[in-house]
């Protein structure tokens, strides 16, 4: 399987610090790859020298074959980049920030202004096209900036922090032209948000001080950091009589207890049959097993310390 993002090695220091240490990592071709980090990991160095921003201080990546230190503008002309903060150009209209940019990469009139139609009716954008872009809400910025990256049809999309600030509502229209791309294209985003990852990525890599941390998909990551097997038991009446019996078990390892309800943490998956065996005759309303998030992989990786 060809790779569409290939990194070897990347390092990128700022002085002393550095931001990106010997990252290496290959991306398959028509897949979305998230990479998920706090403040500071080193999410936006890494997409500024995989879009030729910046040079790495050591190491070389390859996008779409093409070499970002040998072949840079090769590189610019597979990839639309939406970078973290919007800079669309406040004195063109939304239709206008488009044309430029099919111009600056050498389109005519007549292969960018069917697609630019697509790509506004796509993000919803059309009634809006002949207004400035200071007049639109953060979300409708946000999907003109993700159209701009679009209308020289790249192979490459890159995505830094698409939806930061954004309302549930738009953040969920954005994950739906980023899913509608899917196989039609290479997605490389960042995101500080578990569930957006969850959404949207076949592949997810966590990264924190400048170097990978985990990788898989949603699922395999759930799967490694979770130890713990935690059950939601909800009973008729108060359940005060539950708990001390729940706390004797010896394959319980911890007990919650709020009013009928009890989040009962287990010593492993061999656990539950006795649980039942223990609960048969109870008067039981509800039952469920708290599937660890992403978010609780997340924490328990990068920690809990808050980050500037
Ligand atoms: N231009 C710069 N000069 C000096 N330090 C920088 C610069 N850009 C980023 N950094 C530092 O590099 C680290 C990684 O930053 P960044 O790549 O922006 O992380 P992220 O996008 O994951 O929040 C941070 O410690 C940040 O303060
Ligand atoms: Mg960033």
């Amino acid at each position: 399987m060809p790779h569409a993002i290939t990194l070897h090695e990347i390092t990128k220091a700022y002085g002393g610090l550095k931001a990106v240490d010997r990252f290496s990592l290959g991306v398959e071709r028509g897949t979305v790859f998230g990479l998920l980090g706090p403040n500071g990991a080193g999410k936006t160095t890494l997409i500024k020298v995989l879009t030729t921003l910046m040079r790495p201080t050591a190491g070389d990546a390859f996008v779409e074959g093409f070499s970002v230190l040998a072949a840079g503008k090769s590189v610019r002309r597979v990839i639309g980049v939406v970078p973290q903060e919007n800079n669309l150009d406040r004195y063109l209209t939304a239709r206008e920030n488009l044309i430029l940019h099919g111009r600056l990469h050498g389109m005519s009139p007549a292969a960018y202004n069917p697609r630019i139609d697509e790509l506004l009716e796509m993000t919803g954008l059309a009634s809006r096209q002949k207004e400035f872009p200071d007049t639109f809400s953060g979300g409708m910025q946000r999907r003109l900036v993700v159209a701009r990256a679009l209308v020289h049809e790249p192979r490459v999309l890159f995505l830094d922090e698409p939806t930061t600030g954004l309302d549930p509502q738009s953040r969920r229209a954005l994950w739906e032209y980023i899913r509608g791309l899917r196989r039609r294209m290479t997605v490389f985003l960042t995101t500080h948000y578990m569930d957006e990852a969850d959404a949207l990525c076949d592949r997810i890599m966590i990264m924190d001080h400048g170097v990978s941390l985990a990788d898989g998909t949603a699922g395999e990551l759930k799967d490694a950091f979770s130890r713990a097997h935690v059950y939601e038991v909800e009973f008729r009446g108060d359940g005060a009589g539950y708990e001390a019996l729940l706390l004797a078990l010896p394959f319980v390892s911890s007990v919650e207890r709020n009013g009928a309800s009890f989040q009962i943490t287990l010593a492993g998956e061999d656990s539950i049959k006795p649980l039942m065996d223990r609960l048969v005759g109870a008067e039981i309303r509800r039952i469920c097993l708290k599937e660890p998030t992403l978010e609780d992989v997340f924490i328990s990786l990068t920690g809990e310390k808050v980050r500037e």
